[in-house]
């Protein structure tokens, strides 16, 4: 049996504008998705089909990465389903990671960050690489538009592309508030498209997000989470204009905000989650749970993706 566990993610700055090449920062998170696999007389996942939807990312990647016949899967997962936090990236990542080890491959981060991205892209209808790269490489993950220090890989997708550069980032907890909406990220990554080729507010908040982002990333290295904490304030708004927020993500940001730096939507949002940046993590959770929200605390992953037999 060959086993592969990649971890969550959060993105601190840039979710959405990163879709259109806009920088955008991200961190893996200390909850992992485990897959398990070995050779057997017929396909299943988790004892039943793998046909079904909920495999959908699972399978795509068994169909590019395993030559081999039928493999009896076991997903464990950490990680909330379709709540921004990068349960999708984290499964096909593992995924990948166990089919390339089952047959003896040697596991190239590259290859599999960028198989990764082509089924994510191809399952959302349009997606960046920003969360298959942070569940295969860890730490925290820098797109850019040009290389810099640090380049790990380049992704291109039509006429978009992506630098995609490794970042250390002090260790830090951070407070997320999970709505328990799933909401499916390709529909609102559309919805998005078409308010920026409507609406020119739409379109200089997609750049403003990109230079909050590489702000934030300054302020963060700094260690200035009072201007990082304003930053966030100010991304949540301007993914509000975009219309990905909700109410409930309103409320929870809210109620945390007295007692942290910043708080801001994080991932595709129309529900999933929002993350607070706070000195009182314990505080803030308490916030969050007194309007009724779940929330749990995370710290940052330096382990992206891991296979062993
Ligand atoms: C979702 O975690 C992040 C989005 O920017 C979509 C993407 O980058 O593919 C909303």
């Amino acid at each position: 049996m060959v086993a592969a566990s990649a971890p969550g993610k959060l993105i601190l700055f840039g979710e959405h504008a990163v879709v259109f090449g806009e920088p955008a920062l991200s961190m893996a998170i200390d909850l992992r998705t485990e897959v398990f696999a070995r050779p057997h007389t017929e396909w299943l996942a988790d004892g039943s089909s793998l046909k079904d939807e909920k495999y959908r990312y699972v399978r795509r990647a068994v169909e590019m990465a395993w030559k081999g016949g039928p493999l009896w899967l076991e997903i464990r997962s950490m990680i909330p389903l379709g709540c921004g936090l990068g349960s999708s990236a984290a499964v096909t990542v593992a995924t990948l990671g166990v089919a390339t080890g089952l047959q003896g491959g040697s596991v190239q981060p590259e290859v599999i960050a960028r198989n990764a991205f082509d089924i994510e892209h191809g399952v959302q209808g349009r997606a960046s690489p920003i969360d298959t790269s942070t569940a295969t490489h860890g730490s925290a993950i820098l797109v850019l538009k040009e290389a810099r220090d640090g380049l790990l890989w380049k992704m291109e997708k039509g006429d978009r592309h992506w630098f995609i550069h490794h970042r250390d980032l002090p260790p830090i907890r951070l407070v997320i508030g999970n709505t328990g909406i799933a909401a499916a990220t390709g529909p609102l990554v559309e919805g998005v498209k078409r308010r920026v080729e409507e609406d020119d507010r739409a379109a200089a908040a997609i750049a403003e997000i990109g230079e909050i982002a590489l702000e934030g990333l300054r302020a963060l290295g700094a260690k200035d989470f009072v201007r990082t904490g304003e930053l966030m304030n100010r991304n949540h708004d301007l993914l509000n204009l975009l219309g990905v927020g909700h109410p409930l993500l309103d409320k929870f940001v809210t109620a945390a905000r007295p007692y942290s730096y910043g708080a801001k939507l994080t991932g595709a949002g129309g529900g999933g989650s929002m993350v607070s940046l706070t000195d009182d993590p314990d505080r803030v959770r308490a916030a969050i749970e007194e309007v009724g929200g779940r929330a749990f605390i995370v710290e940052t992953e330096p382990r992206g993706l891991e296979v062993r037999a």
